[in-house]
């Protein structure tokens, strides 16, 4: 491991101004994204769609690294340059996911286990040679009656802290993804609670299995209300919250936080990310890894048409923009209108 590299592509991924796109969906996941805007997932129409995200006029300005699925790691842009090339020379780091899904925790009814722990060695050190530079991994806790359990907790944790070690191990900077569920009624103290207890087992664990903390970054919910909850904490609540369950469990060590937007609306997840970077200087960068709060637009706007594609294009642009904006905490309402 060098831990000099892995500290600096770590930095590099939340400089000021910048956040990650994940790209990542999986097979199942993008044909249901497909679905939305009436759309075949066929495997020239997953390459189009990420063709377009990665070839958006001056998205680097934003966009720091880029995570990938498998199949689009192979794949080519239509001047015939692969995708990681594609990403690199923009100056954007490609990252790659690397669990192989949550699936149903034998035992515990209602709570997942993340899968993709066998094999995982050779499969990092074939992605490095591919050109990523970083991975992800991503648990998931529900939120019900009687759960979180503490084994749910505990074998979530400890998979993500074996995940981190083989990643730095062949060279990766692991983003650690531990996401507390918005599906539910609860409140959101309920979810600050489980947030406080996922990320302190995980804590925990990454530095019982000796991950080296500054060369990897936590990409974690934020605090909120249950979605099906009848009282939705306002923007101020949600930032309160989240930043004060952060800094209670997340070491100084860790270079950066990275949030999933998780259900949230895009204008949503920029208004939170904003508003906890207004509220000062926090130990590490406060920053995004949005899958849906970046896409949805782009994915309206385009409907699988090439036609379509300078308008998602455009579309993406501008999401981007009030995100690195976010950074800053500068974002404002009056912002989504501006081209
Ligand atoms: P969302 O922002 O859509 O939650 O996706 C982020 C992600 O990578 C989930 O693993």
């Amino acid at each position: 491991m060098n831990k000099g590299e892995l500290e600096a592509v770590a930095r590099s991924l939340v400089v000021p101004g910048k956040g990650i796109l994940a790209a990542d969906e999986s097979a199942p996941t993008i044909e249901k994204r497909f679905q939305a805007i009436q759309l075949a997932s066929t495997e020239e129409n997953r390459r189009a769609y990420r063709d377009l995200l990665f070839t958006t006029p001056g998205v680097s300005g934003f966009i720091s690294g880029v995570i990938l699925y498998d199949e689009t790691t192979r794949q080519k842009s239509s001047d015939g340059t692969p995708f990681p090339k594609v990403l690199e020379r923009q100056g954007i780091v490609p990252g790659i996911k690397v669990d192989e899904g949550a699936k149903a925790l034998a035992g515990f009814p209602g709570e997942k286990i993340t899968e993709g722990l066998d094999g995982l060695r050779g499969r990092l050190a074939a992605y490095r040679e591919q050109g990523a530079r970083f991975a992800k991994w991503r648990a998931v806790i529900a939120i019900g009656e009687g759960f979180p359990t503490s084994y749910c907790l505990e074998a979530n944790a400890h998979a993500l802290a074996r995940y981190a070690a083989l990643c730095q191990e062949a060279g990766l900077v692991p983003i650690v993804e531990p996401e507390v569920l918005m599906d539910g009624g609860h409140t959101i103290e309920r979810c600050e609670e489980a947030t406080t207890e996922t990320l302190s087992r995980v804590y925990e664990e990454l530095l019982g299995h000796r991950v080296h903390l500054e060369g990897t970054l936590l990409k974690p919910n934020m605090v909120v209300s249950g979605k099906e909850s009848p009282v939705q904490a306002g923007v101020a609540q949600v930032a309160e919250a989240t930043v004060r369950t952060l800094k209670r469990v997340v070491p100084g060590a860790v270079p950066g936080i990275v949030f999933l937007s998780g259900g949230q609306t895009p204008r949503q997840a920029t208004e939170h990310l904003s508003a906890m970077n207004a509220m000062g200087k926090h130990p590490w960068e406060l920053s995004f890894s949005y899958g849906r709060a970046l896409q949805d637009p782009v994915l309206k706007a385009w409907k699988g048409l090439a036609a379509n594609v300078p308008a998602a294009q455009k579309a993406f642009f501008h999401r981007s923009k009030l995100n690195g904006a976010a950074r800053h905490g500068k974002y404002s309402p009056a912002m989504e209108d501006s081209a």
